[in-house]
């Protein structure tokens, strides 16, 4: 099937979208202009200072999601993107976002603060961080897991407005859908610290972390649909200076809901 996903598109866009995938798989070489092809190798320098997040308030200790009893091999098989959704509680998305972004274990001594946590990392790096929508499109507030003392932080933004345009894109790409949107912006120099040629690992990284977000939703019974579109609004409105962090993707989560 050409073109699965629902990214809002016109039928002509569709098309030539379609009509460069065909040309491509024909002609590699014309495609590797737009297409990240280096592999990344990795270097020894010193690693950036901590990303300055602009945080207004810390509200508390994440809330812990209930144990994933669930069989794995259920839960992967009944997996899908859920596109009607209602509103979860807070206390549920931030249970959720703490479980898949929270520090299992540092490693000690590590200038680069190497940790493992649920989601695989290239160089255990962790550089992608998850930033939680919440309100309307009228007013929206930012919040984030500290993945080393698992606080809920109120965000300030810098620009104020971002996290609020973001959210009236929603129902283009999910009408249906009433959930909470989650943001994915990732700290390019930390992982450019590490390697050259760092992006496709962010990419990657973005990837593994949505799809462990995926997976991990449906064993706790939230539903969630990842979005084609990337959250520059929030990257821009939370750092408005410096190129240092990079939208790298968004989803919807919520409680699925049977149709009407
Ligand atoms: C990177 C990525 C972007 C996606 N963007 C959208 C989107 O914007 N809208 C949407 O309805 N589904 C989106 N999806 C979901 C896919 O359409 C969905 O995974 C696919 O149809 C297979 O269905 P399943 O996830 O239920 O197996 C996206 C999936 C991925 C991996």
């Amino acid at each position: 099937m050409c073109c699965p996903g629902r990214t809002p598109a016109t039928s002509r866009t569709l098309r030539a979208a379609c009509a460069v995938g065909a040309k491509s798989t024909t002609s590699p070489s014309r495609n590797s202009a737009t297409f990240l092809t280096e592999e990344p190798r990795p270097i020894v320098r010193f690693p950036p200072p901590p990303i300055a997040w602009p945080v207004q308030r810390v509200l508390g200790a994440c809330p812990e999601a209930a144990r994933l009893d669930a069989p794995l091999g259920r839960v992967l098989l009944e997996r899908r993107s859920i596109r009607r959704l209602s509103a979860p509680s807070v206390r549920e998305v931030l249970a959720l976002v703490g479980m898949v972004t929270m520090n299992r274990l540092v490693k000690a001594g590590d200038p680069f603060a190497r940790s493992r946590r649920v989601s695989p990392s290239a160089g255990a790096l962790h550089p992608v961080s998850i930033v939680v929508l919440r309100g309307g499109r009228a007013r929206a507030t930012a919040l984030r897991v500290d993945p080393v003392g698992a606080h809920v932080q109120l965000l300030r933004e810098r620009e104020p407005g971002g996290a609020a345009r973001l959210l009236t894109r929603l129902p283009q790409y999910l009408p249906q859908a009433r959930g909470t949107m989650l943001v994915l912006l990732a700290d390019r120099q930390l992982t450019a610290a590490a390697y050259r040629s760092p992006d496709s690992l962010l990419w990657r990284d973005a990837g593994a972390l949505l799809a462990t977000l995926q997976i991990t939703a449906a064993g706790l019974g939230l539903g969630t649909c990842l979005l084609g579109l990337l959250g520059h609004e929030v990257a821009r409105s939370l750092f408005p200076s410096g190129n240092r962090i990079v939208a790298v993707g968004a989803c919807v989560v919520g409680r699925p809901t049977p149709p009407a």
